[in-house]
């Protein structure tokens, strides 16, 4: 399988329990390597870029409210297959649908305040490493 990066967010419900060290060990232990990392304010502009695939979902306010509530962590993942992988370490959207071992499911409080988010696809990967990354901040 081939080296992959993909985009991660440690999301405001994790940054705020102080889980970032936590959150960051289940990725390392899973193989995957941290090469880029940065602790941001994400403004409104950017939240509802980010997420702008959204915008129709009853459910988009809340989540832009909820991404510009506090700090996030992000980030970028390197490793073989890291996209899927990253997936499989996060655990389903609702945390009561988790399984055992994932980030979701040790440390989500709701579908909502779900404490990370990872890219779901290769093109979408890299349109988000694009909107918070430039190329010489990621060092693998
Ligand atoms: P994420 O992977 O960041 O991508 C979209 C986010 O929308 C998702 O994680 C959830 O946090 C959020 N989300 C999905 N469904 C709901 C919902 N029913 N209510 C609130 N937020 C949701």
């Amino acid at each position: 399988m081939a080296i992959e990066r993909t985009f991660s967010i440690i999301k405001p419900d994790a940054t705020a329990r102080n889980l970032t060290g936590a959150v960051n060990a289940i990725i390392e232990k899973a193989g995957l390597r941290i090469v880029a990392q940065k602790r941001i304010l994400m403004t409104r502009a950017q939240a509802e870029t980010f997420y702008a695939v959204h915008k129709a979902r009853p459910f988009f306010g809340e989540l832009v409210d909820f991404m510009i509530s506090g700090p996030v962590v992000v980030q970028v993942l390197e490793g073989e297959g890291a996209i899927l992988k990253y997936r499989d370490v996060m655990g389903a959207t609702d945390p009561s649908k988790a399984a055992d071992g994932t980030i979701r499911k040790a440390h989500a409080k709701s579908i909502g305040e779900n404490s990370v988010h990872g890219s779901d696809a290769a093109d979408t990967a890299a349109i988000e490493i694009a909107q918070f990354f430039s190329g010489n901040e990621i060092v693998g």
